[in-house]
């Protein structure tokens, strides 16, 4: 298997064309702040710094593009924290453009928005261990929720002088709120209002296929095996990646995007193919344990802790903490977090009366787990809409 992918790489080395080098726009390479200058909004870098060493840099766009041009300020401004998704970053709400991204959309609306990055992406670091340290790779979202999430709000409290915040989580941005919430239950004192987007907390539909993964075909001991601290794609290889494979107008032609979709939902109409390589080139790291939890909770049928281990014992995070308000959004067609898993998680927050709503994200019924982020008609289709959902909370909570 190695042996077959490493000549496959080769191969295509050798077959990469200069004029297929232009495929990657410069939107690829440039880090966040960059982008959202470009774009014309005004950025802040802002350093939160956990009670476990981690450094992580958060992302703010005080102001809209208009307002930019003009001395701003966000002085009595409501404020947004988003908290994006495993393999993700603070990027993944900008990297769509003005038009379409919802932390534009939202700084447009006259937000405080500010993003989030949790341990281990590229806006990260430790105190005291470097990246090729295996002590800076141990960790889950179990501390993204214990430890990350607290620090950046704490941050956006200190700098507004705000006492509440809205929080938007996706997909491990959710579960990173559901594991603080149990954990720091005083954090709730710090939220107005929960939107979760694509939460991921129940997963048991994924059991027979992480079974599979794990224990027939052993695949992350394997990667360890090979000495990699961590999942993360040499550049140079991802880039030949990209330009040979992963590049074309129709997604069914397209190696990378047939495997996603096999994960995440088809969704060939909301497909970009510049998109798509934009979303690949800026993909984050992960750590294994962040892969091994998800495995744990999907085989365990419970949204249970690490404690001691993927075969270790199941100790269920106390969701009965959790004491704001919360929305959730499911992507019809999203097979990762699938309606059924998060109707679950409805129930039991019902029971506890902190259930706001459950519901479809947007009325596109091919909506899947990547295209709360990336579809072509984001920005329409779903960002519009959320915004009036944000408004209304702010109302309702604010
Ligand atoms: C970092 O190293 C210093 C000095 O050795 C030590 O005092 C501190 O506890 C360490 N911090 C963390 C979070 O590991
Ligand atoms: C922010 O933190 C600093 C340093 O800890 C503190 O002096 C200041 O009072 C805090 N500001 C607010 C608004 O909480
Ligand atoms: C929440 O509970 C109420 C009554 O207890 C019920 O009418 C409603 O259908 C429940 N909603 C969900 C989404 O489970």
């Amino acid at each position: 298997m190695a042996v077959s992918i490493s000549r496959v790489f080769f191969i295509l080395c050798c077959f990469v064309t200069s004029e297929q080098q232009q495929i990657l726009r410069k939107e690829a390479y440039e880090t966040v702040p960059q982008l959202v200058s470009s774009a014309g909004y005004p950025i802040e870098k802002h350093r939160a710094t956990t009670s476990d060493g981690y450094i992580l840099q958060l992302h703010r766009i005080p102001a809209g593009k208009r307002i930019a041009r003009k001395a701003y300020s966000a002085k009595g401004k409501k404020a947004v924290l988003i908290g994006h998704g495993l393999l993700g970053s603070s990027g993944d709400f900008v990297i769509m453009g003005p038009e379409k991204s919802l932390a534009y959309m939202l700084a447009d609306a006259g937000y405080d928005v500010w993003l989030t990055n949790f341990r281990g992406n590229i806006y990260t670091a430790h105190k005291n261990y470097t990246r090729n340290d295996p002590k800076f790779w141990e960790y889950s979202f179990h501390e993204h929720g214990k430890y990350d999430l607290p620090a950046c709000i704490d941050k956006v409290l200190n700098v507004t002088g705000l006492p509440k915040i809205l929080y938007v989580g996706y997909s491990m941005g959710t579960t990173t709120f559901f594991v603080m919430a149990s954990e720091r239950p005083e954090y709730n004192d710090k939220i107005i209002s929960f939107l979760a987007l694509a939460p991921a907390v129940y997963l048991s539909h994924l059991k027979e296929t992480v079974e599979w993964l794990l224990k027939d075909l052993n695949i992350l001991d394997r990667l360890k095996n090979r000495g990699l601290l961590s999942i993360s794609i040499r550049r140079e290889i991802l880039d030949v990646f990209i330009r040979s494979m992963c590049y074309s107008k129709k997604s069914k032609d397209n190696v990378c995007m047939s495997i996603v979709y096999t994960f995440v939902g088809e969704d060939d109409e909301q497909y970009d193919q510049e998109v798509a390589a934009l979303m690949l080139a800026r993909i984050q790291p992960a750590s294994f344990r962040q892969l091994e939890h998800f495995a744990k909770i999907a085989m365990t049928d419970a949204f249970t802790s690490w404690e001691d281990g993927l075969w270790g014992d199941v100790k269920p995070y106390n969701l009965d903490n959790v004491r704001v308000p919360v929305t959730l959004l499911y992507g019809m067609n999203d097979q990762l977090t699938e309606k059924t898993q998060i109707q679950r998680l409805a129930g039991k927050l019902n029971a506890t009366g902190v259930l706001d709503e459950f519901r479809p994200a947007c009325s596109w019924r091919k909506f899947n787990h990547i295209d709360f982020t990336f579809a072509y008609d984001v920005g329409m289709l779903f960002n519009k809409p959320l915004i009036k959902t944000v408004g209304a909370l702010f109302d309702k909570y604010g």
